[in-house]
Formats: C-alpha cells, structure tokens, sequence
C-alpha cells in the first residue's frame, strides 16, 4: 500500500463500538456527548481548565486561567499548588481513602509489598525532611537513578512536595549517560537503589552511579536505598548515605510547600537525534491539571479501578499516568519491577490473574510480545477481569490491536491506543473508552481543550484524508516549559517550524470521523521513486508474519529510486534466518503493498536498538545502514552493549549479501 492506498484503508477502516456494560459507567458515555464537551472546551479553554482546577487542592488561587500565547504561555499564573500534596495528602486525609491501598509492589523476584495512602504520605514526610536535612530546597535539581520500587515513588513525590526539580534516569543507562544528565542538569543530590533485578540478573546500580561521578561533578551527596538488604555496596562516608538509616531518624511531618503552578516540577531528557540529549522541563501544577484530566478521562480511572502501567518510571509514561495522573486520581495502582515476561512468559498474565486487573497499560513493543507468545498461554489465566487495554509511544498496528482485543479484552475491553510526546506531558490524541468507536490503528481523537490540525508546509489545514504534519494549535497545562538551559532550542525545536503552533514532528491523517491516523516521524516516511510508503505499513506487514518478532524499516539513499526501503527484522528462535525466509518476506510486502516497497535487504538481527520505553531508534538503523556505525548520541539506548553486538551483524550481513 502506498501512503494514498493508506489513506483509502484509514477512510474505510472498520469501528468498533464499546460495550453497553463498559459504557454504562464511563466518566463519557457517547461519541456526542464527547463532541458537545470538546466543542466548548474549544471555544472557551479557560472555562474546560477551570473545572479540572476545580477538582484539585488549591493553596491559593486567583481566578485567572491562562495568560499568553504560545510559547510564552502559563496557566493560573500566581495560584499555588502542591502536586504531592494532590497525590497523596488528600487521599491520606479522606476517610473512605486513606486505608486504601495507593501501591501494589511486585518486584521481579516475586516480592510483595503494598503502601496504603496513609503509610505513604508517613513515608513521603519523612523523606521530604531527609532532603530538607541535606540542605536542598525549592529549585535544586536531584537526579534519581533508581527502577520501579515505592521507594521511587516515596522520593520523587516528595520532590514535589518541596519544589525540588527531579530528573529520573532509567536505571539501567550507562555511567556515561547517567553522568551527561547529572552534569547537564548540575543535580546536588543523586539518589539510587544499591542494584535492580532484570530478567534474573542483578544490576550493581551504586556502582553504575560511583562510575558516573569519578570526574569532576556537582553532586554534593548520594542516598542509596538497598533493594537488596544484603548487598554490599562500597561507601564513600563523606558523600554516600544510607536510605533507611536517614528514614529512621527523620522526623515525621513536613507540610507541603505552596508552589506557583507554573514553577518547574520535573526535568526528563530525550534522546536527541545528535549532540546532547533533550533536558524538557515540566512545569509541576501545569502536569498535574494535564496528567489528571488525562488519566480521569482516557483511561476513565475510577476508585475501585486495579490499574497496572508496566512503564519504567524512566520514562515519562509513568510520571503521566501513575505517579501523578494516577495518584491524584486515588487509584490503587501496580508497580512492576522487572522484564514483564521474566522468570517465565505468562507473567503478565500470571499478575492480570492475581491482583484482578481490570486496567492495564503497556508498550505496543509489550503486546506483539505476548502475542508472539500465543494464544494458548494466555488461555490458561483468568483474564476476565480486564475491560481496559492501552497503550502509548508507538504505532499499535492493527494485527496486535485485533489479537489483544479478543484474547486479553475476550472481545470486550476497550482498546486505547493514545499518542503522546515527552514533550506533551501526556497524550493529545486517544480515546475516551466508553465514548469514542475504536479503529484499529487510529489514535482516536483531540483531547478536551487541545486544538489538533493536520497541515501543510505553510502552515494550512489540509483536507480531510490528507497526510500532512501534526500540530497543536492552542497552549495546554501540560506542554513543556523549556529545554533545560536552552531557551533557544526549545523556540527553534517546538515553535519556530510553524509559528503560532506546537510543531510534533510527526506526520498524521485526519479522517472523515475526526480520527487522527499517526503515520510516525515526518523523517520516517520513505520515499521510493515518486512512491510515499510509510514503514508503519512495511513494519505492520512484516509483524504478520509468524516467523517475526519485531520489524523496523528504515530508507537507504538510492541514486535511482532516492530512497529504497531496507528491513531489520527479529525472528522468533524457532525460525532459522536464511535466504528463503528472507525471500518470503520481501514477497510479503509485496503482496500487501505493491513491488515498489520490497525492501531491497532484509537484515535479519538478535537485537534491536531500543529506548527505554521499547521504542525503536531507526535513526540508528539508518546510520549504521549508511556509515556502518552509529555516530549520534546513543545514551537513550536502554541497553548501550547491543551497539556493538548489531553494528557487527549488520555488517557481517551485508559483507555476506555483497560476496
Ligand atoms: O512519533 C510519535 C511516537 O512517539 C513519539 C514520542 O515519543 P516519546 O517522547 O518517547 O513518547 C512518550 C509518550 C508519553 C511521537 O512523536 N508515538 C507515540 N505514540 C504513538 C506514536 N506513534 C504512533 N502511534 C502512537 N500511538
């Protein structure tokens, strides 16, 4: 299919509505009753912002909404608010919620803790006193190198409820990509676990961060926390403290600070396609009106919800829906140490089974994984109690959208494949189970208040049905503030591409229901004589292949065509990689594109070079096809090793195709 045969398939695609029962206790119950809330909150923002404000904690607040334009805007200018105080004070207060369980630890070595509302904000105050102790106060930067544990959780809320800025780094980058975001961000304080399970292994986190620090550096002390008791790690007495000693001699209340809701809350980086990583800044009370309305509305969060986010609190994903947007909510949610299919395949399922999940959200990466697992280990768990599926940073092609409808969600769970940026704070475009027909592949529709458009190179709204690039017309709460120490990169990165308007970077479609199509970065499309084939389409057609586990296409220049498409593709262990499986996937594409997209190699590769979030970094694959080496910043890899593992395969491939 070419990007025109695309848009034919998006015009006809099939919908699917939600269920009677779903609907029924949906916070939106009907595609008009969506469009009625969403017209007014176009015409008057202020007013839609005004009622999520109404639902939060307020220090202080003046009436005033928003104040300017793009992008020098802000929201409830001199009101004050505390984020921590909204996650956690609020529901430790509340009769009916404080003895409720806020988190559900399971680490991957099958421990089980649990925090109700109460032991956490015991916690949350002590530790707020543990930072006040070390002598950091409101704007100090922290960095926190630590995986999914409540300790996490305990660290970074009580960030907020002091105005310090933290910055979480998944624990599992290098020293190198650790030390460029502490240097970067000149934290005083990093704080880490002494190691993390993964898939078995034991990873020395403290002497990861020992690494970073060998040079000079800001950092004015460490607190580990020990994941494992019985661990030793080595102590530098005059810079290193122990957690739980600190925690025993905190004293127990600290009030939560008053904060302007426009003061910055968290600092995350992106993997910039070269030079220094990204730091986005986020301003804390903006994120909690954005990541609240969120979460209330496309995952329809209510109390007696057992939600689970297997995201990496590395990721921003995590921040989004569960440590602010989820807890501000009062849920009771999971958090999930380790590799979701570790010791054995089924331990999503084994967990679904167990805490009777009702929601849960993970990476597309996640769902073709369990669908490459099968059917038949899925059908041996009580899933029943699922009724919502979602998912966020990158295309969720049909063919696992249809698998885990009907085998997860038994053909009646809600399926939300919700598109959003680090930058976005949250998710723009997704939809309202319960509200909006689903379409496979779709990433449903604006969320209230955010005016989407697709359009042109100058800036015109194109025709429904046309592909053009994705923008957002209007400021948002949760839209970041800057680029930390870098003004100007924010303007020229976000603003400047299209004034007036927040530029994605990504290319979409519009269809004639008001449906937004992502087709990925505006770089990704592939251009091959004349023919615009985008590789969410080549990737989609080689996922349903059975021997594939994970696809990416990228484009090679070409004298003659400009670009031609080459695949990377992983194959399940059962599938041997040779000439005829390789010639049976490009006659694949072929039959379900045309001929002008058979990828002109397919290189078959053990590893794929991923984000932490398991996305795909095809800029790499494209270097590595070009250079046969990788040459921008590759600290957003999650596992830096595999470089040198792929960079060898390919080659050797190639040497191979070229004898
Ligand atoms: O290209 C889009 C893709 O992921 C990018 C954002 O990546 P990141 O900042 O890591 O995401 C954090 C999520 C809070 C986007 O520019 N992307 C995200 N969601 C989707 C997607 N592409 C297709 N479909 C999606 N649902």
């Amino acid at each position: 299919m070419s990007l025109e045969n695309e848009i034919d398939f998006i015009q006809k695609s099939e919908s699917i509505n939600p269920s009677k029962e779903y609907r029924a206790k949906s916070n939106v119950q009907s595609f008009a009753e969506y469009k009625a809330i969403y017209q007014q909150s176009i015409e008057n923002p202020d007013q839609f912002w005004g009622q999520i404000a109404d639902e939060l904690d307020w220090i202080h607040r003046e009436e005033r909404v928003s104040e300017g334009a793009m992008p020098e805007f802000s929201f409830f200018p001199g009101s004050q608010i505390n984020v921590c105080q909204n996650c956690v004070d609020r529901h430790a207060n509340h009769p009916q919620r404080r003895n409720k369980v806020a988190i559900y630890f399971e680490g991957e070595n099958g421990e089980r803790r649990s925090f109700t509302y109460l032991q956490l904000y015991r916690e949350v105050q002590k530790f707020s006193n543990v930072l006040l102790a070390l002598g950091l106060s409101k704007g100090d930067v922290v960095s926190v190198y630590m995986q999914n544990l409540p300790e996490t959780y305990v660290v970074l809320l009580s960030c907020l409820r002091l105005g310090i800025i933290y910055n979480t780094v998944f624990a599992g980058f290098s020293p190198e990509a650790l030390r460029d975001r502490i240097v970067h961000s000149h934290a005083k304080v990093v704080i880490c676990a002494n190691a993390s399970y993964r898939r078995g292994k034991i990873l020395n986190l403290k002497e990861t961060v020992d690494a970073a620090l060998r040079d000079e550096h800001p950092v004015q002390h460490v607190i580990v926390y020990s994941r494992i008791k019985d661990m030793q790690v080595s102590m530098d007495p005059m810079r290193d403290h122990d957690y739980d000693e600190l925690m025993r001699c905190a004293s127990p209340v600290c009030e939560a600070i008053p904060l302007d809701c426009n003061d910055p809350g968290l600092l995350i980086f992106t993997s910039g396609t070269s030079g220094k990583p990204k730091g986005i800044v986020h301003a804390g009370g903006g994120f909690l009106l954005g990541t609240y309305a969120y979460s209330k509305y496309q995952l329809d969060l209510h109390d007696e919800d057992i939600y689970w986010n297997t995201a990496d609190i590395g990721w921003l994903t995590a921040h989004i829906f569960v440590l602010v947007g989820g807890l501000a909510l009062g849920v009771t949610t999971i958090i999930y140490e380790g590799a979701i299919d570790y010791p054995h395949q089924a331990r999503v399922y084994e967990m679904i089974e167990y805490y009777q999940v009702n929601k849960l959200f993970s990476a597309p990466t996640a769902y073709r994984m369990l669908m490459k697992y099968g059917e038949d280990l899925a059908k041996k768990y009580d899933l029943s109690s699922i009724e919502l599926l979602a998912s966020v940073g990158e295309p969720l092609n049909p063919e696992a959208w249809h698998w885990i409808y009907r085998v997860v969600g038994g053909n009646r769970a809600v399926i939300n494949n919700t598109w959003g940026q680090t930058e976005t704070g949250g998710t723009p475009l997704a939809s309202l189970p319960g509200a909006t027909p689903m379409k496979p592949g779709s990433c449903g529709v604006p969320f209230f208040g955010h005016r989407l458009d697709v359009v042109d190179q100058e800036g015109h709204t194109v025709p429904v049905g046309t592909p053009g690039f994705l923008v957002i017309r209007t400021p948002f709460p949760a839209l970041a503030r800057d680029v930390f120490g870098d003004r100007e990169r924010y303007i020229n990165n976000y603003f400047a591409p299209m004034p007036g308007t927040y530029f994605t970077g990504d290319s979409a479609v519009c269809d004639q229901d008001g449906q937004y199509w992502v087709l990925g970065r505006i770089d990704d499309v592939i251009n091959v004589s004349g023919h615009r084939i985008s590789t969410m389409e080549m990737e989609s057609s080689l996922i349903s292949h059975e021997a594939v586990m994970e696809a990416a296409v990228v484009a090679k220049p070409d004298d003659i065509k400009g670009t031609v498409p080459i695949a990377f593709v992983s194959i399940d262990t059962t599938y041997t990689a040779n000439e005829e499986l390789s010639r049976a996937l490009q006659r694949k594409i072929v039959a379900d594109i045309g001929s002008f997209a058979k990828p002109e190699r397919i290189h078959f590769v053990n590893v794929m070079p991923k984000t932490r979030s398991g996305k795909i970094i095809r800029r790499m694959l494209r270097e590595i096809i070009e250079e046969g080496t990788v040459h921008g910043d590759a600290t957003g890899l999650e596992d830096s090793d595999i470089l040198v593992t792929l960079i060898a395969e390919v080659n050797a491939d190639s040497s191979h195709h070229n004898d």
